[in-house]
């Protein structure tokens, strides 16, 4: 994992081209992934919803949109990223604090969403802090980049783009600022090398979850991850992995993650 300061570097220097450079890098791909993260958690009317990670608000705007600026909070640690996103103005809470120790009272909100937030976090402490502000029969969602996977050739082709094509379009992109160039290996590095994608369904479990669905996409480019809560407060946090149910099951990522009460139709 890397170091916090080294993370906080990064996107202190990132903040003011953020969303240009995810259009970019992401060959666009970045608004489709946060469409099917929304369809998937199916806010709805009434519902509370935190968006960690939330760096410049592309997905609070998303979810604000939904459910209403009071309804929405966005959280990040990086205070030039969440300048960015005030400045964007559609946007109303955003708190600064970190991921893994969130400041809100145990059962606030209904959803959690985390775009890209993953490989950076000790995936035990946000499970646990997931399970704490999430209400019985919570949902969260999110995705970040993974481990190619070198067997598919999906997974080989996203590996040669990820370290030798992506670096090169950096370079070119940022017109002599090596800067862009060093942020494409460093991404490319800890994508490789962080393993979230390995660790995050056992921390969620072990948590308290009881659904939780793995879902690779892209040749493994990318890994969706959905949980929820199961209605009543049954599981203890660190309860043993073994004592949690199985996978109930593995949809894809465009059937809607609903709420264990099933309440009406999203507002
Ligand atoms: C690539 S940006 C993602 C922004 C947004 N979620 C999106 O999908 O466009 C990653 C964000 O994670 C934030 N971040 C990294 N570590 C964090 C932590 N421990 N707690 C809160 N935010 C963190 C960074 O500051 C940065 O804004």
């Amino acid at each position: 994992m890397p170091g916090r300061d080294h993370v906080r570097s990064l996107f202190d220097w990132l903040a003011p081209n953020y969303d240009a450079a995810l259009l970019t890098f992401s060959l666009a791909q970045d608004l489709r992934w946060k469409s099917v993260l929304l369809r998937k958690l199916n806010p709805r009317a009434g519902e509370r919803a935190l968006d960690l990670a939330c760096g410049t608000g592309l997905l609070y705007d998303r979810l604000a949109r939904r459910l209403g600026p009071r309804a929405v909070v966005g959280l990040d640690v990086n205070r030039r990223m969440l300048a960015s996103a005030r400045r964007a103005g559609t946007v109303r809470q955003f708190v600064r604090a970190d991921a893994v120790r969130l400041p809100f009272r145990p059962a606030t909100f209904d959803l959690v969403t985390a775009g890209y937030l993953f490989k950076y976090v000790p995936l035990d402490q946000l499970a646990r802090e997931l399970r704490r502000v999430l209400r019985p029969g919570g949902r969260c969602g999110g995705y970040d980049f993974s481990a190619p996977l070198r067997e598919t050739v999906a997974g080989r082709t996203y590996d040669r783009f990820l370290h030798d094509v992506l670096p090169q379009v950096a370079r070119h992109w940022g017109r002599g600022d090596e800067g862009w160039a060093a942020l494409m290996e460093f991404l490319g590095l800890i994508t490789s090398t962080s393993g979230w994608e390995t660790r995050i369904e056992p921390e969620l479990r072990r948590a308290g979850f009881d659904l939780v669905e793995l879902v690779p996409s892209l040749g493994g480019a990318i890994t969706w991850v959905w949980a929820r809560l199961p209605d009543g407060e049954t599981a203890a946090l660190d309860s043993p992995v073994a004592s949690v149910p199985p996978a109930l099951k593995r949809t894809g990522p465009e059937r809607p993650l609903e709420p264990r009460s099933g309440r009406g139709p999203a507002g």
